[in-house]
């Protein structure tokens, strides 16, 4: 693809200006979101979504998750049935992800629901994206903006280290205070959990009373939830898991009791690690490191979508 000058803008009005000014006119505009930063395009234009995928270099099969400000927007391009509606009304704005059925008349791209007839839809807890929504005014198809397969960005800088001349524009917003993906429910039929993220799975079941359906594991074979590739957010280096003491020539990301050359936090607090997660496989990658040694991570609240993230790094490569 041709390269072009990526816009570095402020996360002031003028920058909201210009994104909003981009997104409308068809370009490819990463933002901060709460979780990680966002590729945005207009969801309803297909030669933009495509430059997300050509972007990404990401898989044309993955379907897109489309943001918009508020749970009435959301209305117009989704059917919610009680439940869903009970969940955004309890978690949005925030890190989850609802799979509704698509209205046929909202005029989504094909591209963006990947042919399926549902669509993922979130409304993001951060100022920043907040304000490029409400400035452009329609639905923002926004997979993680980093290349397919890649570790996600938390940061301006980590957007730029990936799609620098591939895409229009970053807002800057600063680090992003979760730090990983939202989480993703299925509520199309009984709530399904596609996937672990930002918003503990625990949360989720003690608002609904009972307990989610077990999602995908690993969806390679499973055209119906796409996108949960085996192997992804990897960093360069092979990955060891559940280490306690780094073997020869592996640097070791350590969280609490385990010390490491970098933790993911030192006091085991979850919540920091979720944040910090990313930003250490980048510092990794940043480093050279061949051979990656990473301390257990208790299995609970955030701690699922970090061991989620781990594994999928940690499993084999595709060629
Ligand atoms: O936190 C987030 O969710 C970030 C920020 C930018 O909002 N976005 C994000 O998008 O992680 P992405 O594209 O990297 O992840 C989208 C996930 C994929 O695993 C995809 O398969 C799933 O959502 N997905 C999208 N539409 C779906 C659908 N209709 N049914 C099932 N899964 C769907
Ligand atoms: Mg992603």
């Amino acid at each position: 693809m041709t390269l072009k000058a990526t816009e570095h803008l402020a996360a002031d009005a003028a920058g909201l200006a210009r994104a909003a000014a981009l997104l409308g006119s068809g370009g490819l505009v990463s933002f901060p979101t709460e979780t990680v930063y966002g590729l945005g395009a207009d969801a309803r234009n297909d030669r933009a979504v495509a430059g997300i995928y050509a972007a990404k270099g990401r898989p044309s099969f993955n379907p897109l998750i489309v943001h918009v400000p508020d749970l009435d927007a959301a209305e117009r391009f989704v059917i919610f049935n009680r439940e869903a509606r009970m969940l955004a009304q309890a978690f949005w704005p925030g890190a989850l992800t609802i799979v509704l059925p698509v209205r046929d008349s909202a005029g989504i791209s094909k591209l963006v629901t990947a042919g399926l007839d549902t669509l993922a839809i979130r409304v993001p807890d951060h100022p920043v994206a907040q304000g490029v929504l409400r400035a452009f005014g329609g639905p923002v198809a926004a997979p993680s903006a980093n290349p397919s397969g890649r570790v996600s960005p938390t940061t301006a800088a980590h957007v730029l280290s990936g799609l620098s001349g591939r895409i229009d524009a970053v807002v800057d917003g600063g680090a992003c205070a979760v730090g990983v993906e939202s989480t993703i429910v299925d509520c199309a039929g009984s709530p399904r959990l596609l996937r672990a993220g930002g918003l503990p799975s625990e949360a989720i079941e003690a608002c609904l009373g009972k307990a989610l359906e077990a999602g995908p594991i690993s969806d390679d074979h499973a055209p119906k939830a796409p996108g949960l590739l085996t192997s992804h957010y990897a960093p360069r280096g092979a990955i060891r898991l559940n280490a306690t003491v780094p073997e020869q020539r592996e640097v070791m990301l350590g969280f609490g009791p385990v010390a490491g050359d970098l933790s993911l936090s030192e006091s085991g607090d979850l919540t920091e690690a979720a944040a910090h997660l990313f930003d250490c496989l980048h510092r990794l990658d940043a480093m050279g490191a061949e051979r990656i040694a990473v301390a257990p991570i208790p299995d609970h609240g955030l701690g699922r979508a970090i061991n989620d993230r781990l594994k999928r790094a940690a499993a084999p490569r595709p060629a």
